[in-house]
């Protein structure tokens, strides 16, 4: 089987640098290597080039509305080529516009601390990483402004095709359109009261009783437990586990589902020291291989014979 790697070094969804470095210590930290370990043909497309504008004055509050809005548009050709050849996982970006047009059945999986679903007009930052899940949620639109930049991209999801997991830093406006549309999520509260096993059963009920669907796995290394992954933009007590993580990889590896993923916000500009940012990387290549079949069982390559 086949994988694509593409990375997307941007980081003006907000306002720090540093984030745009997070595919470079990602593949150091030894992604294509893993991902051939594990016996998959890797098609590295490597890193894209975005264009900066230098003039993107915001519109209300949304900071570099033109920059995020082409860098995506960039990327969804990008990943809409990449997909033919197979899966394709993205690393690193700050919207996600993902493969819906091939895949209209798709279903999602956001693993983060935020909800991320903030209209323009909801959010308190102006900072569009807090935005991408309302520019793909159909029920919003009439609550989207246009904003310069985002004309050619279409909504792409109904709320009942997604499902958050590891919520722990929820703004009102967010709090109340997840209320409001009825959307599935799991707070580290609710991962606390049911435990991560019987999270993940809801999930796959929830999306898939009706129908098998190609998943999308968009894996926020902020889920974590900023003990484990430092460096990282908007850190939040109380993350998951590594075992909680892992588990959650594992299992949506197990449906055999999987269609992309994509692993965003490692900013090596904040780690502590070296230390920190070699830790989030490697925790990030673990995510990735785990999505992709590594297990912790350990695995084989033929049952023949022992040597
Ligand atoms: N909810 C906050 C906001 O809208 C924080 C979002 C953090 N998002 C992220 N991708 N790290 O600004
Ligand atoms: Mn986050
Ligand atoms: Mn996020």
């Amino acid at each position: 089987q086949s994988v694509a790697v593409l990375g997307a070094p941007f980081s003006r969804g907000q306002k720090r640098r540093g984030v745009e470095h997070g595919p470079k210590v990602i593949r150091d930290a030894g992604l294509i290597e893993r991902l051939s370990g594990l016996d998959y043909s890797v098609h590295d497309f490597g890193d894209l080039n975005f264009h900066h504008l230098e003039k993107d004055e915001p519109y209300m509050d949304v900071k570099f509305p033109r920059n995020v809005g082409a860098a995506n548009k960039m990327l969804s050709g990008a990943v809409s080529r990449a997909v033919g050849a197979g899966h394709t996982l993205v690393i690193n970006l700050l919207y996600v516009k993902r493969h819906a047009q091939q895949c209209p059945d798709l279903c999602l999986i956001w693993v983060d601390a935020h909800a991320d679903v903030n209209t323009p007009m909801t959010s308190p930052s102006g900072n569009l990483h807090g935005q991408p899940v309302a520019f793909m949620l159909k029920e919003l639109q009439d609550k989207m402004p246009d904003i310069p930049g985002f004309s050619w991209m279409k909504p792409c999801l109904s709320s009942s095709d997604l499902v958050y997991i590891g919520l722990r830093d929820v703004d009102p406006g967010e709090h109340h359109i997840l209320k409001n549309l009825g959307i599935q999520y799991f707070t580290m509260r609710d991962i606390d009261r049911l435990g991560i096993q019987r999270v993940m059963e809801v999930t796959f009920d929830h999306l898939l009783a009706r129908k098998q669907r190609p998943i999308h796995l968009s894996f926020d290394i902020d889920a974590f437990d900023p003990s484990l992954a430092p460096a990282t933009g908007t850190p939040v007590n109380g993350g998951l586990t590594y075992r909680e993580g892992i588990y959650i990889t594992e299992e949506i590896h197990n449906t055999g589902l999987l269609s992309a993923m994509d692993l965003v916000e490692v900013n090596p500009v904040l780690g502590a020291t070296q230390e920190a940012v070699e830790a989030t990387a490697s925790l990030a290549v673990d995510v990735i291989a785990s999505s992709l079949g590594q297990t912790r069982e350990g695995a084989h390559p033929s049952i023949d014979e022992i040597p």
